[in-house]
């Protein structure tokens, strides 16, 4: 009875095509799009939360988590140029498993942008407060104003971190008035990321100290699951230097010959971003060491805990890797490069605002196409008379990013967004794989190459970094289903 109100994949592709979006992004600008979202807080600050979960195994981590995207993107490659619609894992789901399914995808994907989202503004934040606000005009803002009460890193006495509520809100506001950016603005700014982490590389990588990687695995491969530490652990968190390459399968329904830039955009953008991603973490342990900080059972300090909270704030780990909230920006400072962390905060400062512009508009996509086919309230879809845009669902989750970021800290966030994405993922991969059973003849202009061991890899690889998050934010995905489910049958399903 659920699973059977399909949605025909030639009625979607009919809806798109009346409400079509022009299509006018290539295989470099979807490229480059992809790194834009990619790029962000997972490499600039949760670099410090990986390395206290994994140390020098940092690097294996960044390695699996990378895996599982690959495996994950040829999945959504083969589904987006078959789909070339708005609204991703949700439309995917919706023509092959059915609408309450499909809600399911799309209510997860909540936790995927909008806690995406409050993580980046987080991470913003810890880049402001350092590089613009302590190191350019001298202020030091009281802790009770820097950071949520859990912050990483943060002196105990964390209260709201009001950078992140602010920078949350104002993106908020940008899209509200109908700010979107321009191809030529996102090209900038993946110039700005890509020349600070080509120049961390260069100082970083040549003096790198061998000695600096041992032990490797201080906190082993494997943790347990439910932990989060060890290299898998690390791998679960740091996934999220990665989300965001699916947001290249958003503008499918924007892109010429979608059938052949979409999968160059998607795989582009995340072997670009993988190989940059280890070469980072090894230029940062190589140089400043990253054990994590231990606890007296020998197991590292959860990242964001108090205990590590306290440990940083003693004098023998104040410069420790695993206690910036300004990871790479820190590594440069403390290896004598001072004016050039400076930069590369610039860099993230600048940057960091655009990746939660794009998390938030992807979110606001995906209600509108829900809205559209009338799962979510039509009130809630409704378009500004002058602004023309859904001013009402973007104000509402605007300030729910905003409320997010000001009181939990970065590395939970990422976490729970992670919850969310893995299972996007997982329901991907599945759909791919009815596809080819129920619409075998329909045109494939790219096929997963061995889907029969690809896509089982996908859905092994999401659920085992999804078994080896911290237990906490294995239990919000559930938490937040059952909500769904009360909104569901209280509302979508009539
Ligand atoms: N991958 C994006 C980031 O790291 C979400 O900020």
């Amino acid at each position: 009875m659920l699973l059977d109100r399909v949605k025909p994949l030639d009625a979607i592709l009919a809806t798109a095509e009346k409400k079509s979006l022009h299509r006018s992004l290539g295989a470099l600008q979807l490229t480059l799009f992809g790194i834009g979202c990619i790029i962000g807080t997972g490499i600039f600050v949760l670099t410090a939360a990986g390395a206290q979960k994994a140390g020098p195994g940092l690097m294996l981590a960044f390695i699996i988590a990378g895996a599982v995207c690959v495996v994950a993107a040829l999945c959504y490659a083969e589904i987006a140029a078959m789909i070339p619609v708005a609204g991703s894992a949700y439309t995917y789901s919706y023509a092959t498993m059915g609408e309450f399914l499909a809600w399911t995808v799309g209510w997860a994907l909540v936790l995927e942008y909008a806690i995406a989202a409050s993580a980046v503004s987080v991470g913003w934040s810890g880049y402001f407060s350092g590089t613009i606000l302590q190191e350019f005009l001298g202020i030091t803002l009281p802790p009770y104003l820097s950071a949520g009460p859990l912050a990483l890193g943060g002196a105990p006495g964390g209260l709201i971190n009001l950078p992140a509520l602010v920078i949350a809100l104002l993106v908020t506001w940008l899209l509200m008035i109908g700010t979107t950016e321009s191809a030529r603005v996102n090209a900038a700014l993946v110039a700005i990321k890509l020349t600070a982490l080509t120049l961390f590389m260069i100082l970083t990588l040549p003096n790198a100290d061998l000695a600096k990687f041992n032990p490797f695995l201080p906190a082993g491969v494997f943790g347990g699951f439910g932990t989060g530490v060890g290299a898998v652990g690390a791998a679960a968190t740091i996934f999220f230097a990665y989300v965001g390459f699916d947001a290249v399968s958003t503008a499918a329904e924007e892109t010429k010959n979608p059938q052949r830039n979409v999968p160059i955009g998607l795989i582009g953008s995340l072997l670009i971003c993988t190989i940059i991603y280890i070469l980072v973490a090894a230029g940062a342990v190589g140089s400043i060491g990253g054990q994590p900080i231990m606890g007296p059972n020998g197991v590292p300090f959860p990242a964001g805990s108090e205990e590590l909270a306290r440990q940083c704030a003693m004098p023998e780990y104040r410069d420790a890797l695993v206690c910036s909230n300004e990871a790479l920006a820190h590594v440069l400072r403390q290896i004598g490069y001072s004016s050039v962390g400076n930069l590369l905060g610039i860099a993230a400062f600048l940057a960091l605002p655009s990746v939660i512009l794009i998390l938030l508009f992807g979110q606001t996509r995906i209600f509108f196409v829900m809205a559209r086919d009338g799962l979510l309230p039509e009130k809630l879809s409704a378009v500004h008379p002058k602004w023309k845009t859904p001013y009402v669902v973007t104000a509402m989750t605007g300030a729910a990013v905003a409320v997010a970021a000001a009181f939990l800290p970065v590395g939970q966030l990422a976490d729970i967004a992670n919850a969310g994405t893995l299972y996007a993922f997982f329901m991907v991969a599945i759909a791919v794989m009815l596809l080819r059973k129920q619409a075998p003849d329909r045109q494939r202009s790219f096929r997963v190459p061995a889907l029969a061991i690809i896509g089982p890899l996908t859905l092994a690889g999401c659920a085992f970094l999804f078994l080896n998050l911290p237990l906490a934010a294995m239990l919000v995905l559930p938490i937040w289903s059952v909500i769904g489910f009360l909104v569901y049958f209280g509302y979508s399903r009539r």
